[in-house]
């Protein structure tokens, strides 16, 4: 199976808003389960600079997306990032080829020093992918999000850049 990541395009505005609504997707990710294709499309028109969006194709399909937000001013350093995988799609590598992207962008194009992300308590399979490429645990904001009726907790990861100028998990 080949997974091809290309930049996203404004025409993949009906594939993803397909994800994100998946009852296997929508509780893992903050879209209200109202999220109308318009909105998505309108996001999609207006990513500014820094946003940094992929897809995932297998034979053509868009099956996942992957952002990474680049920050701005003395956190410029620094980014933030997202991904969904279509769930006719999971566990067969297409998260971690998006991650890496991600991580190639980073590393290599941005020279970002730090990537973050914050992930739900309640999804072990993303902070297992999260781990597997480098992300660290730092914290953990209590009751942070709703999710099906409840308060969950949000675990906060972040990656250093391998050899980059900061120092250890804390940065000293
Ligand atoms: C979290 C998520 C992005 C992971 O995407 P994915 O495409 O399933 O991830 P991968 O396939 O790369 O890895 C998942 C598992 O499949 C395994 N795997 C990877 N490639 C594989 C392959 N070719 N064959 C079999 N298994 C494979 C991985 O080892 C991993 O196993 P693990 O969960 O036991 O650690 C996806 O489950 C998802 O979209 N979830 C809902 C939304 C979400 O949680 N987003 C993240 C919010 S923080």
């Amino acid at each position: 199976m080949e997974i091809a990541i290309r930049p996203v395009e404004v025409a993949d505005a009906a594939a993803l808003h397909g994800i994100q609504l998946q009852p296997e997707v929508l509780p893992y990710i903050m879209p209200l389960p109202s999220r109308r294709l318009s909105q998505v499309e309108e996001y999609l028109q207006r990513l500014g600079p820094d946003m940094h969006y992929f897809v995932a194709e297998v034979d053509g399909r868009t099956v996942g997306y992957a952002g990474l937000s680049r920050l701005q001013g003395r956190a410029a350093h620094a980014g933030h990032l997202f991904l969904a995988v279509d769930a006719a799609w999971h566990g067969q590598g297409i998260g971690t080829a998006l991650l890496r992207k991600l991580l190639d962008l980073a590393d290599n194009w941005l020279m970002l020093e730090r990537v973050d992300l914050s992930v739900l308590a309640a999804n072990p399979r993303a902070q297992r992918l999260y781990k597997r490429l480098g992300f660290e645990v730092e914290g953990r904001r209590r009751g942070s999000v709703v999710s099906g009726g409840v308060f969950v907790d949000e675990i906060l990861m972040a990656r250093l850049r391998p050899g980059g100028q900061i120092e250890g998990p804390r940065g000293g």
